[in-house]
């Protein structure tokens, strides 16, 4: 890990409008800059960089963050990559805290499987093209498949010898640790003896979205063997295979140039197109997608489109992940490979032009593709028709983010077109479906404590609609808010706001999940004689309190709490507010508690059989009725002074 003061030294020296102004022309404009986003195509600049905030936001595409968070957007970087990144960019020397053992030993777990990977890499390299077992079965083989030197070699693929320990030999000779070996898959114990995994198969490498190889898999070349096709890495410490993508390294540059991500299902699929000149694609190896896989796509586009042979099972399977893409806020086409070929199979058939035309001619969009599918299955049955329409209610309802808005509308229309139905009718039905969601959602939250309350859509930087209707997380976002903006503040002669809080709102919790952290890690750290603040949080290790402390820099009054424009209109006058502000914010996040107890001790109160009982709890609501009204005046003395 980074040590506490490295990133302390880089965040101190951080200029947001200077490191983003070397990837955006950017032009003043009052407090902020202003120019065209570098995340999505636009002509007139939405694009905005607040270098008080120390963060960015665009108004079209609703990508917003700090630095470190464009930098990791823009170069694909990890977190620590993107420190490491300004840190060389300003000359600070990195200095890596200790760390504890088990995540140490894990670390150098990782490091020696890349180590062994690697060298495996370049010993099937050197099996494939320099032995005469390699040239004449395997190269000859991929030769036969219309696959390129130069293709081979770009993509490291290589050949594992028939015999029993050519590989196991030369690791164990370069004196790797034998559980390390058997971990990576390329070695198994037979009668106790280590001997090669792949015998007499093509190795693909699979290679991390930073190149380093994570993973190996190994097909056949005899198809008539009974052994299974490929052979893949097992889950190790560097192998998650619900986490990768077959060819993202590759892809990666064109994926951003071009705005779209293909998507295939084999290895072969994707060398292949490749050596087409058809680079912004990855293969998912025939599983359904997982929601990390979505996300990695997101990470460099947002328009998907899956090309699968028509009669795959996978299909199927990515069927069953639309609903999931659509949250992720993906554009999802659909094209599917006719004939029984497969990408790889097609794009030598009928040439890359062809194949360029035919995917372009039959893209289909995802939502609109899945609603022919069910309509087609229903035919003139009503009853099968109205269920063809909540479904794809259900499906648009999922549609959630504010920047989605007009996509979702056009998907209304064009839907409500393909069934014939009202256009308002439709648009009724998906804010039913969303209403509903946002409730349940609600009740959910108010039936659990807050220790296994949900993680919820707070997780996303984006103000989402739902979390806009979710009263409870006003009140700690704004608890939060006047916490980092005034916390270090004095809140008379012996404490200061901080303190004010801490001591306030002892008794309750918060019940977003990620609030709750950030509240406390404020508290810990302002505890220990740091001076927590919103900047520097906003450069905190833990992504999720980053979002949270971004969105309330971006957004600070977006819910519209009464006391807003009481705030603002004391404002005009340029008094120093911070002290309402404070005493506003915890008392009304008090009283949304209170309120909840109040709920939760009538319902108590009518499921109570005992006298006793009801008198305890007669007792409990008199205490708070008090203590509601004691805010109740504080809050009107504050009102009116
Ligand atoms: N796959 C796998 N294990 C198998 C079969 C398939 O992991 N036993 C995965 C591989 O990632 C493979 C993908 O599913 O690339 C698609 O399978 P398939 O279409 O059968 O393989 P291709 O990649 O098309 O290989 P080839 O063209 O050589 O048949
Ligand atoms: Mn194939």
């Amino acid at each position: 890990m980074i040590s506490q003061s490295t990133i302390q030294q880089i965040t101190s020296r951080i200029d947001i409008v200077e490191v983003v102004g070397e990837y955006v022309k950017l032009k003043k404009r009052g407090a902020n800059y202003l120019g065209n986003c570098p995340f999505h195509n636009e002509k007139t600049p939405s694009f905005t960089v607040s270098p008080s905030k120390e963060i960015y936001k665009c108004f079209g595409c609703g990508k917003s963050g700090n630095t470190i968070g464009f930098i990791m957007e823009h170069e694909k970087f990890t977190y620590v990559e993107a420190l490491k990144w300004l840190a060389a960019r300003y000359n600070i020397s990195i200095e890596e805290t200790a760390v504890s053992p088990e995540v140490k030993q894990q670390q150098q777990t990782s490091d020696s499987l890349y180590v062994i990977n690697n060298f495996a890499q370049q010993h099937f390299s050197k099996n494939l093209f320099e032995t005469e077992e390699g040239r004449d079965i395997a190269l000859s083989y991929l030769k036969q498949r219309g696959f390129r030197e130069e293709i081979i070699h770009k993509f490291q693929l290589g050949y594992n010898l028939e015999q029993r320990d050519d590989f196991t030999k030369a690791a164990l000779a370069h004196q790797f640790n034998p559980e390390l070996l058997v971990k990576t898959g390329l070695v198994v114990l037979r009668n106790e003896l280590p001997v090669d995994n792949y015998r007499g198969r093509i190795i693909f490498p699979i290679h991390n979205p930073t190149g380093k190889v994570t993973g190996f898999g190994a097909r056949v070349i005899k198809s008539t063997e009974k052994a299974p096709k490929y052979i893949n890495t097992p889950e190790n410490e560097i192998y998650v295979k619900s986490r990768l993508l077959y060819g993202t390294y590759f892809a990666r540059q064109a994926i951003d140039k071009l705005d779209e991500c293909l998507l295939v299902e084999g290895y072969t699929d994707v060398v292949s197109l490749h050596q087409s000149g058809i680079e912004n694609v990855v293969a998912s190896g025939g599983t359904s997608l997982t929601v990390d896989q979505l996300r990695l796509i997101r990470k460099y586009t947002s328009n998907l489109t899956i090309i699968y042979d028509g009669d795959s099972a996978g299909v199927k399977a990515a069927l069953r992940g639309l609903d999931m893409a659509i949250e992720e806020s993906l554009n999802v086409r659909l094209v599917l490979i006719p004939d029984n070929e497969d990408p790889d199979s097609y794009v030598n058939k009928v040439g890359v032009s062809a194949f360029r035309s035919f995917i372009d001619t039959n893209k289909k969009d995802f939502i609109l593709f899945q609603l022919e599918v069910m309509l087609k299955d229903a035919g003139n049955d009503t009853i099968k028709k109205a269920e063809v329409v909540n479904q794809v209610a259900e499906t648009l309802s999922k549609i959630h983010r504010p920047e989605d808005f007009t996509k979702l509308q056009d998907y209304i229309r064009q839907c409500s077109g393909i069934l014939k139905i009202e256009e308002g009718g439709l648009t009724t039905l998906v804010n039913k479906l969303k209403r509903d969601k946002v409730t349940k959602e609600e009740k959910r939250n108010a039936s659990h404590s807050p220790l296994d309350a949900p993680t919820d859509d707070l997780q996303n930087a984006e103000p989402d609609i739902n979390a806009l209707l979710n009263n409870d997380e006003a009140q700690e976002r704004s608890v939060i808010r006047v916490l980092l903006e005034y916390g270090l503040k004095p809140w008379d002669d012996e404490k200061t706001m901080a303190e004010y809080i801490f001591e306030e709102l002892q008794e309750f919790h918060f019940e977003n999940p990620g609030m709750e952290k950030l509240y406390e890690i404020y508290r810990n750290q302002y505890e220990e004689g740091f001076q927590p603040t919103a900047k520097s949080l906003l450069y905190h290790d833990d992504e999720e309190v980053r979002k949270i402390v971004v969105n309330i820099n971006i957004v600070p009054f977006e819910l519209s709490l009464n006391w807003d424009k009481i705030m603002e209109g004391m404002n005009i006058n340029n008094r120093d507010v911070s002290r309402q502000d404070v005493l506003m914010s915890v008392n009304y996040f008090k009283l949304r508690k209170l309120k909840k107890m109040f709920e939760e001790n009538q319902r108590d109160m009518e499921k109570s059989v005992s006298f006793e009982e009801q008198i305890n709890l007669m007792k409990i609501h008199k205490v708070l009725k008090e203590e509601e009204q004691k805010i109740t005046s504080q809050l009107g003395t504050v009102i009116l002074k």
